[in-house]
């Protein structure tokens, strides 16, 4: 083969060119070939990296959440299916194969109550190499009304749509690549996360490595919980309603009783367990002039419950409370003075098979809810010892500031794994990890060192130290796994620049600012 060396740059640059081309051509014939039971292939097409990618077939109310369009960066071939998954269900199911390809597979998850595939996730995976699927978890749009009356399309929300895009796109990967893949990967976050924890404990071996983020896990206590702010606050014209402004206050309160407690004053609270902020300083006096900076009884009362837990009729804790520290973000949604969607949704069509339910959550709903669990949607085993045996890991996240799913939940669970499976946190280390990540929002953004790289959203650099994709793929293939997760406080949100870094916790180290310096010194923090 030495005569390779006396090839002429030029011959070197065509020989590139066709082979270019033989990607691109090979794309549109496998589209063709698909032979494989239930799948039927809606079109393959080459999608050359830097293309704005209009999403036309996606359902609108997709598009009118995540933008109806989506930068590819990476030269790859895209093939969109139906798969059908009982006589009356079907995910629409897409593979990203990059032409740099990495030699692995990956699996993105969904997003509330969806029905949209994560285009951003995809486009995210696929720069990197992974031959990437993603589904729409069983139908179209953003709404939970295509479960009504509708159990299989439900089944496929609840396991198996993931787990069907898996094995389709495992099998499409093997016969694109000639080399097939070596290792599996997941990463998810919000419906997503309980997915990943959904696969890990029904399909153990479907993934390597897990990338799971803030976990709708407890998924039925978690829809009756975000139902209740509803009950609590009342719509904008109650008497214990809190504004924008004065969930403002709150904060602002908290932050007060809390912001130091982890040794900086930086607006951020590392471990809301150790908030426990007393409210009653808030009550406006009886001569107060201006009320602005003060609230009335019933408001402060009406806070004090939302943050509280949700205990069931028989006073048994159903879901923890929301931590301190999110309610500017919750202020916009979860105590907007409207019943929270998802919920509303999924006691409509699912629970009560009643589109005219009004929102007005009692307790008594909670049981309702709990009681009927359907296709195990609750994701709640705690026994996860046959994914330890497959060699899997686990890199479970989640934001400190999360306004939608309390992360007090997460800790709860690590809790109910290591006490399910008898192993001490020094054990669980070995192949499960979890890591608070402070100033977090729900899976992206806040106010604090949040960009830890679980997506376009999050990223600010490949190296596995900063970013859990790539930590998950050193701790699989090289052994490695991470001590902290470290993130960027980006300067002006996505792709900008960072302010400063911060490395967070493994759980259930909790971070303290020794000193000496800024809190941006990231050497000046220590887990303990
Ligand atoms: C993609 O194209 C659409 C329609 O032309 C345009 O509105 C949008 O700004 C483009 N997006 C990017 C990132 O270029
Ligand atoms: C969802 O939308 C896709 C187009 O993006 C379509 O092919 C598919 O049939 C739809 N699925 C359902 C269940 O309506
Ligand atoms: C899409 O790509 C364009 C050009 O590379 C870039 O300017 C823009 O910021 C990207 N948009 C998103 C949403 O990533
Ligand atoms: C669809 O599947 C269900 C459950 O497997 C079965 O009971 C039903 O008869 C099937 N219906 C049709 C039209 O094939
Ligand atoms: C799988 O691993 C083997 C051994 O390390 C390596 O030779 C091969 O190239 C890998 N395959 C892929 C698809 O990366
Ligand atoms: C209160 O909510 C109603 C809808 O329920 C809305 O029309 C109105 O604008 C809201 N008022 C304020 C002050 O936000
Ligand atoms: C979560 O769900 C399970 C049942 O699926 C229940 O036994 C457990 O107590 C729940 N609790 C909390 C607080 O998460
Ligand atoms: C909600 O239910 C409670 C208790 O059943 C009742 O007192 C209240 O009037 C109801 N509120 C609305 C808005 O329906
Ligand atoms: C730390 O750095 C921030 C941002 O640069 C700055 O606003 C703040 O004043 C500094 N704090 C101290 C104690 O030096």
């Amino acid at each position: 083969m030495g005569f390779h060396f006396a090839i002429p740059i030029l011959a070197l640059s065509s020989a590139v060119a066709a082979s270019q081309d033989a990607f691109q051509s090979k794309c549109v014939q496998f589209g063709n070939q698909i032979n494989l039971p239930h799948v039927s292939v809606n079109f393959a097409e080459y999608v050359p990296g830097g293309t704005n990618l209009s999403l036309s077939d996606n359902a609108p109310s997709c598009n009118a959440q995540n933008g109806a369009y989506q930068n590819v960066t990476a030269d790859l071939c895209r093939i969109t299916m139906a798969v059908e998954t009982s006589n009356s269900s079907q995910i629409t199911l897409e593979a990203w194969f990059p032409r740099e390809y990495n030699g692995r597979f990956l699996s993105t998850g969904n997003g509330g109550l969806s029905g949209c595939i994560q285009y951003y996730d995809l486009d995210y995976a696929s720069q990197f190499g992974f031959a990437t699927v993603g589904a729409n978890n069983g139908h179209n749009g953003t709404s939970g009304k295509p479960f009504y009356h509708h159990p299989e399309v439900l089944k496929d929300f609840a396991y198996r749509s993931l787990h069907t895009g898996v094995v389709v796109g495992k099998e499409l990967t093997k016969q694109f690549y000639d080399e097939g893949f070596n290792k599996s990967y997941y990463l998810g976050c919000s419906t997503g996360g309980r997915q990943g924890w959904k696969s890990i404990q029904r399909y153990p071996s479907d993934f390597d490595g897990v990338v799971a983020g803030a976990p709708a896990i407890n998924f039925s206590n978690l829809i009756s919980w975000s139902a209740r702010f509803y009950s609590i606050l009342g719509s904008n014209t109650s008497d214990t309603y809190l504004t924008p402004d004065e969930w403002s206050l709150v904060h602002d309160e908290i932050l007060r009783q809390c912001d130091t407690l982890d040794g900086a004053k930086d607006g951020i609270i590392e471990d809301p367990d150790l908030c426990r902020p007393i409210l009653q300083t808030l009550i406006c006096a009886a001569d107060a002039k201006q009320t602005s900076s003060c609230l009335s009884s019933a408001q402060v009362h009406a806070a004090e419950q939302a943050f509280s837990p949700l205990y069931g009729t028989n006073g048994d804790l159903l879901y923890p409370r929301m931590q301190p520290g999110s309610e500017i973000l919750a202020s916009w949604i979860m105590y907007n003075g409207e019943p929270f969607p998802f919920s509303l949704d999924w006691f409509r069509y699912v629970v009560y098979d009643d589109p005219s339910w009004s929102g007005n959550f009692t307790v008594k709903d909670a049981a309702a809810a709990l009681a009927q669990n359907p296709y195990n949607i609750q994701t709640w085993e705690g026994d996860i010892r046959p994914f330890q045996k497959t060699g899997g890991k686990i890199l479970h996240y989640h934001g400190m500031q999360d306004e939608l799913i309390s992360s007090e939940d997460s800790k709860l669970y690590y809790s109910h794994v290591a006490e399910a499976m008898g192993q001490s946190p020094s054990e669980l280390d070995d192949f499960y990890r979890f890591f608070p990540i402070s100033g977090m929002s729900h899976c992206a953004n806040g106010d604090g060192a949040s960009a830890i790289g679980q997506g376009t959203q999050t990223y600010a650099s490949s190296d596995p130290e900063s970013n859990v994709l790539m930590a998950m793929v050193k701790w699989v293939e090289e052994g490695v796994a991470p001590e902290t997760v470290r993130g960027a406080k980006l300067s002006a949100g996505p792709g900008s620049q960072a302010e400063y870094w911060r490395k967070h916790c493994r759980w259930p180290r909790r971070n303290f600012f020794k000193g000496p310096g800024n809190y941006t010194d990231e050497s000046a923090w220590q887990c303990i």
